[in-house]
């Protein structure tokens, strides 16, 4: 299969990257992160969460973050909602697009969000249902396709069953996630052919951390099996507080230099994306987890 001639990136940056810090990371902070991501170029931003604050502290002030940030036309600003609760203070906030997560794991199911996997997906039904009636886009996440970090493998078979559940549910797209980075381009590959069974290649896409380093590999063994939307996170940052050990999302800028090489359109700008990260970074006071971003300071 040939490559595509355009791929769409999606910011995760703000929610899976800033959701796992424990030092309290300001509003203004977050909505100047998220005004330069939307500046740069980037179509779509995962602005935040409305989860239980108890559980993902970090997350709480999600409804401040979106009241504050610039939204440019074209740009999708998204949130995450685990159930009804979160689907109403999402719409309270304004929000337009949103997330359903649930996992291909039965042990991170109930860790992350505390039921089965059944059980979410019967949770999400109704969440689904208020969606469409509000004008709401709802993408879904499978968390743990190449592996979890309480169970160990996971067969594509079970990835794919859960995936068809959401698509046919009503998300539009279905993101893969490799929660604890442990995939390699081989099993990228079989995951994806078992997944496209079901769903079109057109409405999945690939979520890569970067945990043992092999997440732009398997980006470009995606793009080879007709993938053409990637979710990654500016600088690196991140991981799954319900998930130990997993590092952050591939740095968006790294992605962006690859499909800048492969000339693969993006529509997004790598030096307004490295001020971007840099920012953060500094309000972190962290070094960036992006190779390209480290190699042109
Ligand atoms: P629970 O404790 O079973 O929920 O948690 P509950 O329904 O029994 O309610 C308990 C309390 O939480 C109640 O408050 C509810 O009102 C409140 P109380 O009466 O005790 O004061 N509550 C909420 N508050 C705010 N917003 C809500 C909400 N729901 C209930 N939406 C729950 C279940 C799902 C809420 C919890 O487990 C949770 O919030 N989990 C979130 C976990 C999370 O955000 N994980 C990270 C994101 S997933 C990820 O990173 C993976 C991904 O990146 C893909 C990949 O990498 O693979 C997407
Ligand atoms: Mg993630």
């Amino acid at each position: 299969m040939s490559l595509p001639s355009s791929v769409r990136l999606v910011e995760v940056g703000p929610r899976d990257g800033l959701q796992n810090e424990k030092q309290p990371i300001g509003v203004n902070d977050k909505i100047h992160l998220i005004n330069q991501l939307s500046a740069s170029g980037l179509g779509y931003i995962e602005v935040g969460s409305f989860v239980s604050p108890q559980w993902v502290p970090q997350m709480a002030g999600s409804a401040e973050v979106f009241a504050g940030i610039e939204q440019r036309d074209g740009v999708i600003y998204a949130a995450l909602t685990p159930n009804l609760k979160g689907l109403e203070g999402a719409i309270a906030a304004g929000v337009k697009e949103i997330a359903v997560f649930a996992a291909a794991s039965e042990s991170f199911s109930q860790r992350n969000i505390n039921c089965s996997i059944a059980q979410s997906i019967q949770r999400f039904v109704p969440v689904l249902e208020l969606a469409k009636a509000q004008g709401i886009n709802v993408r879904g996440y499978v968390s743990c396709v190449l592996g979890c970090p309480y169970e160990g493998a996971i067969a594509p078979e079970q990835v794919a069953a859960v995936a068809r559940e959401l698509y046919t549910l009503g998300c539009y797209e279905v993101s893969l996630g490799d929660t604890i980075g442990v995939g390699t381009p081989g099993q990228t590959r079989r995951l994806i052919e078992t997944v496209a069974v079901d769903i079109p290649r057109d409405k999945l896409a690939g979520h890569f951390h970067d945990t043992y380093g092999q997440a732009l590999a398997n980006i470009y063994a995606s793009l080879l099996e007709g993938i053409s939307v990637f979710d990654s996170s500016i600088a690196g940052l991140g991981g799954c507080p319900y998930a130990k050990g997993a590092t952050g999302n591939v740095a968006t800028e790294d992605v962006l230099y690859l499909m800048n090489g492969l000339g693969i359109e993006t529509g997004v700008k790598l030096d307004a994306l490295i001020e971007a990260g840099a920012g953060i970074c500094s309000v972190l006071g962290r070094e960036t987890g992006s190779r390209v971003a480290r190699a042109q300071q």
